[in-house]
Parts: C-alpha cells; structure tokens; sequence
C-alpha cells in the first residue's frame, strides 16, 4: 500500500513512524512534513500542494491507497468529503461529523440532546449579552471561542473582571479571527483531567489506550494553555469503573447520536474529560489523534495501526485487535523559547545524534525542518521526546535523561511530566 499523511506535527511524525512498520505499507508520503518525517524509512515528504482539491488530485495521480489526517483544520474544511468524492480512501470524519470539534457550540448542544455529561453552558453572539450573563452569575468561569483556535481558545478565569476582558479578546480584539463570533461561556469543573481517544466506523467503538496531556505550559499545571507540554499512557486515573462510564455515557451515544443526525462520524473520536470521584465529564470532543497524546499510545501499541485504519473506513472495527505492550510510555514535548506567545525559529538542535540508539526512546519531531543537512527548530512546539519503560517512573527516567542531551537557544519544556500519574500510584514525587 501508499499511505499519505497530512500534516507536519509531532503527531503525524508518530503516525508515519507508526504506518510505516506495518507490511501492509511499501511507501509512506507525508505532506507537509518536517525534519523527522524525511528521515523515517520508506518515507518522503511532499510540498504542500495549496488546497485539498489540489491534494486529492495529487493523491489520485501517485495511485495512494490510503490517506491518514493528522489535524483537525482540514478535516473542518471537509478534506475527507473532498477525498472521498474522487472515490479515494481516507481516514477520518467528514466535514458535518468534524463540527463536533470545529464549533464548541455545536458540541455543546449534541452533547445536551444526546445526554452526554459536561459543564452547564451558555452561547453568545452578542458581547454585551455575554458579559451581562457573566455579572450574573458570577466566577470562577470558563469562557470559549466557539471555533477552532489551536487549542488555546478556552480562557478559564477566576474573576468577573477577567472573564469580561475574555470575551473582548476573543469577540471584539477577534484574537482567533472569526473562531470568536460566538462564545460558550460555561460552569468551571474540578477534577483530574485524562484523554479517552477511540477509533470508529460510524457504528462502534473500539477505545485506544488512555492518557494524560498536560495542557498549561508551565509546572504544575500554570500559565497559560499549549496545545500540549507532555503525556503519558496509560493515565491511572482512567479506572476500570471511569472506562466503563465513559464508554456507556459518551463513546457510545456520540456515535449513535452522529448517525441519527445522518453524519455518521468515522476516524478518531476523543473526549476531553474532567473526572471526579470516578464521574466523568467531558470539556470537549477532538476529531482526530490527540498531539502529544499519540505518542506515548502509538508508541506503546503493538499491533500493527492500518488495519484498525482501514476498518474504520471500510466498516468491521468491532473485527480488530489492537494489543499494547505492557509498558508505560511518556512523551516530554521541547519548545522554543516564548511558546505559547511569540518565539524565534532557525536554531540549531544539537545532541539528537546522542540519542540514537538510547533502548526505548524515539525523538519526534514537530516544528523542525532540514537545512544544509542540520535540523534547525520550525515551530513552538519542536520535539517530542518519547521513552518506554517497564513503569511510569521508568519511563519519565528515561525520557527526561534523552531531554537533558538536547539543546537549543531559549529550549523550554515543563519537568513535571507524568508526576500526577506517580502521585495517583503512591509513587511520591517525580524523578526529574
Ligand atoms: P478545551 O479547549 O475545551 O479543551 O479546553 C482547554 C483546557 O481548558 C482544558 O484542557 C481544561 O484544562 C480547561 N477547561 C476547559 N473547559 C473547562 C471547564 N468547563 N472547567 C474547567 N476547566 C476547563
Ligand atoms: N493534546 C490536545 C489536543 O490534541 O488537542
């Protein structure tokens, strides 16, 4: 098989280092690409053809048999719709399904009619209407642009006065464009995060293993959001009573809901959950693979990823077995200085050479890109260095001990990665 991945992020460096193990694949094309992507055996990257109906026409011309979408934009603007009028084969959910992730509004109400747990909610088109609820009923309070916004759209405040100066940023200043023509404005929820990913065929459900972003791109969970610092599989907090809950009162009715609304949604689904006392609710739905929470479950799956692909277009997930080492798997994300605000790109990594060869880790890359023969940093969020080990501890050990051999002017990356997993296993605090 051919196999073409869009995108150019640590998560589709995972995916083409994932696909291109399988023997079902003699070719791998990743479009844009980066740094990492080029280097993966049997794989080449390609430029950006300009638009989706440019791709598709791309895709039928090189005779690709399978297209596998990394994120979330594309499929918001129906590349699977696209692909799939020229009779090609793609995985992921088409543009009706992709509003689940594309409008926070539309999200809300499915969830509402379908009876799927999450935070009370209003939407607003108006500011001034926003604002008045927002007097009303006072902070804490979460206050969202209802479309996509690189995953920093959500602004939880503590105060009245902070959250009035959110909905000026998003609907007046229009921070994330037109993402900011509405607002959800929302109940704060407690609790521990997780990720519940899970692959469909538009009518059931097969789960991938668990895990744990680490949003804030600070430690301990401060400073502003990120699309995402650091993860680890799988996430303890996700007990067998929560994996129960989740798959009876969220997978299932999403998936049933999606196809009584005549959209029936293939590809990834993943909920976004807050759980407490072992009862989840979800803070949002995402349409495609988590960044960087594919790493450590890819990394850990060790059964070949294209047939799971295939079935979810072709129908039959139910007839699939993904198995997952026992091991547990953590990805520490490196970032350039001034991520998640403004940052330089052009710098040098040094030290990736070092680890090669280190038993159990494997570098993504995300914003990198190949120069002269030297991979130079592309973007905030650069590498994502992902380690196996026979536990958590091991696993952050291993991980954090590649970190420290990579470096670039202005590197950041949080040091607390999977320590919440260490305290939810009594294992005290994090050894990094
Ligand atoms: P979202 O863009 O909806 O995934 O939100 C990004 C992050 O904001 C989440 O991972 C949470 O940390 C936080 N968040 C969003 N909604 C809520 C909520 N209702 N209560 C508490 N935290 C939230
Ligand atoms: N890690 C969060 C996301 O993929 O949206």
């Amino acid at each position: 098989m051919k196999v073409l991945v869009v995108g150019s992020g640590g998560r589709e460096h995972t995916l083409v280092w994932k696909i291109a193990q399988s023997p079902l694949v003699e070719s791998v094309y990743a479009t844009p690409g980066n740094g990492g992507i080029c280097r993966e055996p049997k794989t080449q990257c390609l430029p950006w053809p300009g638009s989706l109906e440019a791709l598709a026409d791309m895709a039928l011309e090189m005779g690709i048999d399978l297209t596998v979408v990394g994120p979330e934009d594309p499929l918001a603007e129906g590349i699977v719709d696209v692909f799939q009028s020229k009779g090609l084969l793609i995985f992921g959910p088409c543009k009706a399904a992709a509003r689940l992730e594309g409008s926070k509004a539309f999200a809300k109400e499915f969830m509402s009619r379908f009876g799927i747990p999450t935070a009370e909610y209003s939407i607003f088109s108006d500011p001034k209407e926003a604002k008045s609820f927002i007097r009303g009923v006072g902070a804490p309070i979460v206050v969202k642009a209802d479309g996509l916004a690189a995953g920093k759209g959500s602004i939880v405040c503590r105060t009245i006065e902070d959250a009035l100066s959110a909905v000026d940023r998003i609907m007046i200043e229009k921070v994330f464009g037109d993402a900011g023509n509405r607002v959800v404005v929302e109940e704060l929820l407690v609790g521990e995060e997780a990720s519940f990913l899970a692959i469909t065929d538009g009518e059931h459900v097969y789960p991938l293993a668990g895990s744990q972003d680490h949003k804030p791109v600070f430690d301990n969970d401060e400073g502003p959001n990120t699309g995402g610092m650091g993860a680890y599989s799988p996430a303890p907090v996700i007990t067998p009573l929560v994996y129960e809950r989740v798959m009876e009162r969220v997978m299932r009715p999403v998936v049933e809901g999606m196809r009584e609304m005549g959209h029936p949604f293939k590809g990834v689904i993943y909920a976004g959950l807050m759980i407490r006392d072992e009862d989840p609710k979800v803070l949002e739905f995402n349409v495609r693979f988590g960044d960087p929470e594919a790493q450590p479950i890819l990394m850990r799956m060790e059964s070949d990823i294209v047939p799971a692909l295939m079935a979810s277009i072709e129908g039959g997930i139910d007839h699939v077995e993904i198995t997952y080492k026992s091991q547990a798997a953590v990805c520490v994300v490196m970032a350039s200085g001034g991520y998640p605000g403004r940052y330089e790109k052009g710098f040098e990594i040094e030290g990736l050479e070092d680890v090669e060869g280190m038993e159990g880790v494997k570098v993504f890359h995300a914003g990198t890109i190949e120069r002269d023969g030297r991979i130079v940093t592309n973007g905030g969020r650069v590498l994502g260095v992902t380690a196996l080990g026979g536990d958590i501890r091991e696993a952050i050990a291993r991980a954090y001990s590649a970190v420290e051999k990579i470096h670039w002017p202005g590197v950041h990356y949080r040091r607390d990665i999977g320590a919440k997993a260490l305290r939810r296993m009594g294992g005290g605090s994090c050894p990094c």
